[in-house]
């Protein structure tokens, strides 16, 4: 399968069957969101593999019962920074200058200049900032899921502070952004296994502007 095919073999799975992912699927879908790009490279994120099943049973009444926390293989779950600092950003970019052979003062011009910017924007509008990124990070591992034919289901329907909590993520400077079970479908009880997939046309969705 191409990558469209495997988009559109995909969909929000709503009931998997509880068999294992196996490991290597798993590290292929990881690294692809490992590898995803973001914004000044800053990666302001990280993500958690749950596969403990009372871990899950404890989640599952946070994301509104839904039955793929404890029926997936896996639950991934996206936490974001839940601010930047001028360390952090140091941090980041000098071992992207140490992993290049590059003086590590190279971009100190670049941080500051960032820093000007995030700072007086404030933490709310910082988490915000890096919640995004990590959805760029979600979406790869959404697509090699499905290149894998693994089945996943794109998550937001949790109370995050519930879960931060849960995860103990505050501690850590992170705020749980979305989640991602990953598995495979129970076709047979799946109410939106065989529905068509639907899109907006190309014509009202793509503008060109020649
Ligand atoms: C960010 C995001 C959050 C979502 N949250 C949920 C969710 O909590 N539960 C669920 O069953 N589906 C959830 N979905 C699935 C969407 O409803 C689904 O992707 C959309 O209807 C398109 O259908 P398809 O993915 O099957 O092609 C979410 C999707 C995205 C991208």
């Amino acid at each position: 399968m191409n990558l469209l095919e495997s988009l559109e073999w995909r969909y929000a799975t709503k009931k998997m069957n509880g068999n294992t992912v196996p490991q290597e699927k798993l590290d292929y879908i990881l690294e692809a969101a490992r590898l995803a790009p973001s914004s000044s490279g800053l990666q302001p994120y990280e993500i958690f593999v749950i596969t403990d099943k009372e871990l899950l049973e404890k989640i599952k009444p946070i994301a509104f019962n839904q039955s793929q926390i404890t029926d997936c293989s896996h639950l991934l779950v996206w936490a974001a920074w839940d601010g930047y600092s001028l360390e952090k950003i140091e941090a980041t970019f000098h071992k992207i200058l140490a992993d290049r052979g590059l003086p590590l003062t190279q971009m100190d011009d670049y941080k500051n200049m960032l820093w000007s910017m995030y700072e007086p924007r404030g933490k709310e509008w910082q988490s915000v900032h890096t919640a995004k990124q990590a959805y760029i990070s979600f979406s790869m591992a959404i697509a090699a899921a499905a290149e894998q034919q693994v089945d996943a289901t794109p998550m937001e329907g949790f109370n995050p502070e519930e879960l931060d909590k849960l995860l103990g993520l505050s501690e850590k400077g992170l705020k749980s952004a979305v989640i991602l079970p990953l598995g495979y479908r129970d076709a047979a009880n799946d109410w939106n296994a065989n529905l068509k997939k639907v899109r907006k046309p190309i014509n009202e969705f793509v503008h060109e502007l020649n």
